[in-house]
């Protein structure tokens, strides 16, 4: 009897410990990575992580900028089904932490030294209280322009600099019989554009109004301005922009249907996806009159407590930190590298730009959060932002009522 307990006992454990074992081996990933370009990247971490033994689970939720997948999210953990790890932007990784969902990485963060090599920047929105919660693994940022090359050639061959060249430019490809202007009407991909369109009108004017949330700088005349700005942006897109996803506006400039896109740099991963060359098939520029500053957002991954032993998302996030990985994955992502000290040899031109950029913005007080993208303030001031960006956009008030409306949305939100 006591043999027969002793060899139940043992065959439990060998099954408790086996399960243990498969529950380690396996990560269930929830992002927001389904474009072509995007899935090429998420195919290198995939791939990475698969060659260590861990296998992958998918759950992907398709819609830019990520508001689908956090909408999952949420009914997720609220049935108590949270995924392992989860791609997350800026704040809302600080209001999960806050909620105490999410798990600590501080063992593998302490034995690599994060510490050292994620810029400051980044670490504000990895760390709670001191604890890493989550794994940076990319910079974007949000004030790029991409333009078709042929398109701009016949346009007169230069790059804008200043908003008046950038309007130039659209109306000689408008002259030449092409959309100016590829976009796709989601209130998202508004909320970029406004991003550089804020950004335009000087660094602190954007610090005034996106960071701080200044009601003056929000409703005030500057805004006004870049409201008539994004009215005349308005007026260089096509008629079936409605509900288009991003990255068949990126479609639209690589066929030359399109003549720019103004759109963070995973659009490159379109560009590069579809076997273009920058400078040769396609022009990277900073949205005229931001050179020299960078809105930015990091992709994390934030690891939920599952309340089990976390060797896999330990493992996940000391791959996702691994200084070739970043390199490999950053390469076909269009982003740059979340460590500071990952060489550029492998990125084309645009890349070693949005290195070069990012370095600089950051050692001259030009690096700002990006409201679009989760940077600048959480989740509530961010839907309130692409509210009314998204109905002046599509022309439900003026100007002046935007910027109004957007001081009182946003002070409603906070
Ligand atoms: C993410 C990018 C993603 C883009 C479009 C952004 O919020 O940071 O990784 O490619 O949305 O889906």
């Amino acid at each position: 009897m006591k043999r027969a307990f002793g060899l139940m006992a043992t065959s439990a454990l060998v099954a408790m410990s086996f399960a243990a074992n498969v529950q380690a081996q396996n990560v269930e990933v929830l992002h927001w990575w389904t474009s072509g370009g995007e899935a090429a990247a998420l195919n290198v971490l995939k791939q990475d992580l698969e060659s260590k033994g861990i296998s992958w689970q998918d759950m992907p939720v398709a819609g830019g900028g990520g508001e689908a997948a956090m909408t999952v999210l949420r009914a997720r953990v609220t049935a108590g089904n949270a995924p392992t790890a989860v791609q997350m932007l800026g704040f809302d990784i600080q209001d999960w932490a806050n909620e105490g969902a999410l798990g600590n990485l501080n063992d593998v963060a302490a034995a690599e030294g994060w510490d050292d090599v994620v810029p400051g920047a980044l670490q504000n929105f990895s760390k709670n209280g001191g604890n890493w919660v989550a794994a940076p693994v990319n910079v974007h940022s949000t004030n790029w322009v991409w333009i078709n090359k042929a398109a701009l050639d016949a346009a007169g061959g230069k790059a804008p600099t200043t908003w008046d060249e950038l309007v130039a430019v659209m109306d000689a490809m408008k002259a030449n019989g092409i959309t100016p202007l590829g976009h796709g009407g989601q209130a998202w991909q508004e909320a970029t554009i406004f991003d550089a369109v804020v950004l335009s009108m000087g660094n602190d004017f954007y610090q005034a109004s996106m960071i701080d949330l200044d009601p003056d700088a929000l409703g005030g005349d500057t805004m006004v301005e870049v409201f008539d700005r994004m009215a005349k942006l308005r007026s260089y897109v096509d008629d079936n922009f409605s509900g288009r996803d991003w990255n068949l506006a990126s479609a639209m400039v690589i066929n030359g249907e399109a003549g720019m896109q103004m759109m963070g740099d995973w659009a490159k991963g379109e560009f590069l996806k579809a076997g273009q060359v920058a400078e040769e098939d396609f022009v990277c520029i900073r949205f005229p009159g931001t050179q020299g500053s960078v809105t930015f957002n990091s992709d994390q991954f934030a690891m939920f407590d599952v309340g089990m032993d976390n060797d896999s998302q330990k493992q996940m996030a000391s791959s996702v930190m691994n200084p070739t990985f970043q390199s490999a994955f950053n390469v076909v992502k269009g982003s740059v590298p979340a460590r500071t000290d990952v060489p550029n040899d492998d990125f084309g031109y645009c890349g070693k730009k949005g290195m070069a950029d990012l370095a600089e913005a950051n050692a001259n007080g030009s690096l700002f959060g990006s409201m679009a993208h989760g940077h600048a303030a959480p989740a509530s001031v961010k839907n309130a932002v692409y509210d009314v960006v998204t109905a002046h956009f599509n022309g439900e008030m003026s100007s002046e009522e935007a910027a109004e409306e957007l001081a009182a949305a946003v002070a409603d939100a906070m």
